[in-house]
Order: structure tokens, then sequence, then C-alpha cells
């Protein structure tokens, strides 16, 4: 390493200003889980009623755990694995897992993402003809007829998803405010702003009424399902982006007088805003395609790809001023998507940078490029929507839900750190962490998530997820799960190139001593 790369490699980056930390936050929570995840949760689990267990999930799981977050990223002052290094040796090893939960969902993210990208073209000239569902599976896609790997490459895919990595890099190797802070500013407000545009022309639709009451009309009896409340927390974890690292990273890149609960409050409560919006915006064209096509909503819901790329296209083709709906549907879902796709990417950047003590081009590009081959690779195949659909089904569950529980209890318990961390917090913060915060952490999240596990894995063991072959599921989905934890083992008895000195991290008395320093 030359000497100016070891002085760039040790100053620490970061957000200019506490806005510019929001907005990157907010960016990185609003992605492809409040557009096409949250309405059908919703729908799913009860409709209005499902306010209670959504506002229950928000408050009592989804919100504490950002705060535990960010009070790793932001005391320990380092990427996932030198934070959780910095607070206890044995913790590295819980970074590394998250870092490679983000290289999972980050490769199949980014082929969405590309998808969405052709879509937006499309929109143009309803270019999926009449029947979008056999051109997105048939023409587009090019689905093998077995679900399973293969080494068919569909060169219409693979063009965008060249794009989508190409400029995912460019933004990531700018850094942290130019590059990640400066998109989000950017992004966000436009994201914004079509979105609404969205939300109003969907609502002038005939039918939209019914597709509304078809949302939020409570189905109390729901709040009885245990299955209701799992995903009501599943989804908050994955819509806040919290348990894979993102917000570790990027609350280390936070002045250190910084009010983070304050800040964690305006972006969670944003991040709900979005997904209401969004839930919103599809019933009201769900309602729609259902008048039209003469059948109940709950006869055309759908979910994740097949409402993104199927249902929507369906709208688009019947729909007054259709073009618009659709050009303005998928470039939020770029947009929404890109912010969440950089922010997770960057987790992966982060650590390897600290690890190796390399500058954040070098850093970028050595984790970019491999990352953008394997992702291109795998998913503009004609195998590439069996693969994402299994790792997509497992990561979330087994991954993210599994670390997070293993991480608090680990904090509390084995490093016994949930003082230091909530001293840190309360120190510079509006909102006092108190006696509750603790108690959630140390009890009540890991075992309901522990439960959550326990369900989700007789679920999946009794009836395979979509009936996929075994040789799909055990590599894909549960082999690369029990991988995960294990390669992370391996990664962080590797040894450190990087500084991981504490120097940096002054304990909570120092700080407010010495006033703090500028990131
Ligand atoms: N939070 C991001 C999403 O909702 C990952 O898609």
């Amino acid at each position: 390493m030359s000497s100016t790369e070891a002085t760039v490699a040790t100053k620490r980056e970061g957000f200019s200003s506490r806005k510019v930390f929001i907005f990157a936050a907010i960016g990185s929570a609003v992605g492809l889980g409040n557009i096409w995840r949250f309405p059908y949760v919703a729908y799913e689990g009860g409709g209005g009623a499902f306010i209670i267990p959504y506002l229950c999930a928000l408050l009592f799981a989804g919100i504490p755990l950002l705060y535990l977050d960010y009070a790793i990223g932001h005391r320990f002052r380092g990427s996932a694995p030198l934070s959780l290094r910095r607070l206890h040796r044995g913790a590295e090893w819980l970074g590394w897992w998250q870092v490679l939960i983000c290289v999972v969902i980050a490769i199949y993210y980014a082929a969405i993402l590309a998808w969405a990208g052709k879509y937006t073209l499309l929109s143009f000239t309803k270019g999926w003809g009449d029947d979008p569902e056999a051109y997105f599976f048939g023409d587009y896609l090019q689905a093998a007829a077995t679900p399973g790997p293969t080494f068919d490459f569909v060169p219409g895919i693979l063009l965008t998803m060249i794009l989508v990595w190409v400029v995912t890099i460019a933004v990531l190797a700018m850094g942290v405010q130019t590059g990640i802070g400066r998109t989000a500013v950017i992004f966000i407000p436009v994201l914004v702003l079509a979105f609404v545009v969205l939300v109003i022309q969907a609502l002038t639709l005939d039918g939209a009424m019914d597709g509304l009451n078809a949302l939020f009309t409570p189905n109390w009896s729901a709040l009885a399902d245990g299955g209701v409340w799992i995903s009501a927390v599943g989804q908050i974890f994955f819509s806040l982006s919290v348990g894979f690292g993102i917000m570790i990273t990027y609350s280390s890149y936070v002045d250190r007088k910084t009010d983070m609960t304050g800040s964690g409050a305006v972006v969670a409560f944003s991040n709900s805003g979005f997904e209401l919006l969004a839930g919103i915006g599809v019933f009201a064209a769900l309602g729609f395609m259902a008048q039209a096509a003469g059948k109940e909503v709950s006869e055309v819901v759908a979910n994740g790809i097949g409402l993104a790329f199927v249902a929507f296209p369906a709208i688009i083709n019947e729909a007054p001023g259709g073009v618009v709906i659709g050009v303005l549907f998928f470039v939020s879902l770029l947009l929404a998507g890109l912010t969440s796709l950089i922010s997770i990417v960057e987790v992966v950047i982060g650590a390897i940078r600290d690890k190796m003590g390399i500058s954040r081009r070098t850093a970028t590009f050595a984790v970019g490029v491999p990352m953008a081959v394997v992702s291109i690779l795998m998913f503009s195949t004609t195998g590439g929507i069996y693969v994402l659909d299994t790792m997509d089904a497992f990561v979330n569950s087994f991954g993210i839900i599994a670390v997070a529980a293993v991480m608090m209890l680990a904090i509390t318990y084995a490093f016994r750190k949930l003082g230091v961390l909530r001293a840190h917090l309360d120190a510079r913060s509006s909102i006092k962490l108190k006696g509750w915060w603790p108690a959630l952490i140390a009890v009540v999240i890991p075992l309901l998530l522990i439960v959550m596990l326990w369900q989700e894995l007789k679920a999946k063991i009794d009836v395979p997820y979509e009936e996929y072959p075994a040789d799909l599921l055990n590599v894909f989905g549960w082999g690369m799960v029990i991988a995960l934890p294990i390669l992370a083992i391996l990664l962080s008895l590797l040894p450190w190139r990087g500084d991981v000195s504490l120097e940096d991290a002054p304990d909570v008395h120092d700080e407010l001593v010495d006033g703090g320093e500028n990131s």
C-alpha cells in the first residue's frame, strides 16, 4: 500500500450534515420492499386491521433495532465488522455475517432494477403487448421450463444489468458525501414527486375506491393469526434496512454530536409514510384492473414480481394515461431501488476497506466489479428468476432475522455492551432510551425473532418453497443460509490490515469533554 493510500484509508469519510444522512438513510429504507412488498403484506395481513401489528412491529421492533444499529456504528465508527470488532473482539464475525447477507441481496436486487429499467422504456410503447405475463416470463426473461440455474444467457437482461452496476459502482466510487449523500438528496425528492403524481393519477381511475376498500377494510380476525404479526416484523426489518449492516455503516459516517434517535424517528416515519402511499397507489390501480376485468379485487391482487411486471403492465394497457402511469411507476421503482442497492453494496465496500486498509476507490472496484460479474452471470440467464426467488425467500428470514436475533443476544449477554450503547445515544439524543429499550433488545425482540424463525423453519420444511426442485433449494436456499455464518467466522479469522484501534472512538465521557469531532 502506498503512503498516500494509507493516508486516504485512515481518514474516515462522512456525510456533510445531519440532513444528508437522513436523506441517505431514507434512500436506503425506501426501496422495492415499500413499493411491491408492503401493499400485499398489508392486504394479506388483515387490511385496515394490519395497522395494529404494523405499528407494534415498527415501534417495538423496527425502531429499537434501528437504534441498536445506529448506536453500534456511531459509537464505534466503522463498517459492520470493524464496529462490532471494536465493540468486542469476538463480535467481528457477526459483522461479516451481515456483509455476506448484503452480498447475496445486492446480486439479485440489481437484477430486479435492471428489469425495472427495461420496463421504464417499454412503458412508452407498451412494448409488452397484450399478454404481459407471456411477455415477461417468455419473451423477456426466457425463463427455463424447469426451475434451476442455467448457463443460457439472455442478452436483453445482460445489457441493463451492466448499466445498473456501472451506475452503482460509479456512485460508490465518488464517496460517502459526493456519491451516496448527493445521490440521495437528488433522487429522493424526485422519487416522492413522481410517486405522488402516480398516486393521484391512480386515484382518478374508475374502480380506484374499490381497491382502497379492499386494502383498508379491516379483517380483525387476521390479528389472531401469529403469521400476520411475523410478517409485519419481517416487512419492517427489510423495509427499514435494519439488521443487515446498512445502518451500522451509514451511522459511522455521521458527526459525533448528531442526535441519532431523533434522526431515526424521522427516517422510520418517512419510510412508513412512503409505504402507506405505495399501498394507496397500488391498490387504487388494482381496483381499476378488477373493474375493467369484471373481477373482485381479491382475484387480481399480486405480490412482488407478479405485481410489478405482470399486473402493472396489464393496468397500463387498459388505463387512460397508461403511459404516464407506467413511466412513473417504473421510474419510481428504479430510483427507490437504486438508493437501496447503493446502501447494500456500501456495507461490503466499507467492510473490505476497513479490513484491508485500502482507499475507497480501490475497495469499490475490488468489491463492486466481482459482485457485478457474479450478479450478471447468475441473473441474466434463463434460470436466474428461480435462483433469485429462492435466495430472496431464504435470506430475508434465515439471514436478516437470524443475524439480528444473534446480535442482540450476543451484545446483551456475551459482551454486555447494551449499557455502553444506550449511554452513547442518550448522551446526544432528543429521544432518551430509558429502560424500555434494553428490555426490548435483551428480551422481547430476540424471543419474538426466535419464534418467527422456528415457524418459518417448520413452514419451509413442511412445504418446499414454491415446490421448487430439492437441488435448487438445497444449494441456493438452505446451503446459502448455512454457508453465510460459517464463511463469516472464517473471514473474521483473517488478519486485519487496516486500523482497528479505538483511538478515534473515545468513550462517551471523552466525547462530551472534547466536544466531538467532525467526520
Ligand atoms: N430497505 C430496502 C427495501 O425496502 C432494502 O427494499
